[in-house]
């Protein structure tokens, strides 16, 4: 456990992190089974040991949380996949936001996160959960607040933005060190103002669909 893995921690730390890192070190990381298949794809988890429940997959890692320790998750790089470090330094830059995580620790192949309660709003879409324009608004804010901290906002898509009490955060900000610019919020930004109209906001649009789109885009965009 080196010293400098410690990030945004400051004078109230989080009391319980020792024994945590105890469990992630000795129960959880032998124990999690996740692969990178392919990398413009989710990574495939395998196996989450008991009692840790898998919060969700990007296409970096798997995030889990832990019953006893509700205030925090913990985002597993799968073996091979670059950006830790550089996900670590972009919260070391963005610091507090409420319309973000924080990371509190990094350790070989994990970091240590605040836990963000909300529903991604990929999830809303599948789901038929209407998702109001206070929640892009707030998205947008957060990330003029990115920018305003050198950082570039990147890849931030469906999966990695929630809603939580009706409000929008940004779950994944491992790409914001990124050079080249990216154009992905501004195309669903514009998708939400001419497609998602107020009465087709409740309907359930299959996940089937959502990935077709997806792959889509990234065609598209090639
Ligand atoms: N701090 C968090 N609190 C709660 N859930 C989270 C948190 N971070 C990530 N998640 C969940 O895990 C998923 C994958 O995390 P993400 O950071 O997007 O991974 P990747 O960098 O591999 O894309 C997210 O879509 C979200 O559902
Ligand atoms: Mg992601």
């Amino acid at each position: 456990m080196a010293d400098n893995h410690w990030t945004t921690v400051g004078e109230d730390a989080w009391d319980e992190r020792y024994p945590f890192i105890a469990q992630i070190e000795r129960r959880l990381l032998p124990e999690l089974h996740i692969k990178s298949e392919q990398p413009h794809d989710p990574i495939a988890v395998y196996r989450v040991p008991v009692p840790w429940r898998l919060m969700g997959a990007g296409n970096y890692a798997a995030v889990v949380a832990h019953p006893d320790f509700p205030e925090v998750v913990v985002k597993v790089y799968a073996p091979g996949r670059p950006g830790l470090e550089e996900e670590a330094e972009v919260y070391r830059r963005l610091g507090r936001h409420p319309a973000y995580s924080e990371c509190l620790y990094y350790g070989d192949g994990y970091l240590m996160l605040r836990r963000l309660n909300g529903i991604t709003l990929y999830d809303c879409i599948r789901k038929g959960i209407p998702i109001s324009r206070q929640v892009i608004d707030d998205i947008d804010e957060a990330l003029a607040y990115a920018v305003s901290k050198g950082l570039r906002p990147h890849d931030v898509h469906g999966k990695n933005v929630m809603m939580r009490d009706g409000r929008g955060v940004v779950v994944d900000v491992s790409d914001f060190l990124k050079p080249e610019p990216c154009g992905m919020w501004d195309d669903l930004k514009k998708a939400y103002d001419r497609f998602y109209l107020p009465p087709l906001r409740c309907v359930p649009v299959p996940g089937f669909v959502l990935n077709a789109v997806r792959k889509g885009y990234r065609l598209l965009k090639r």
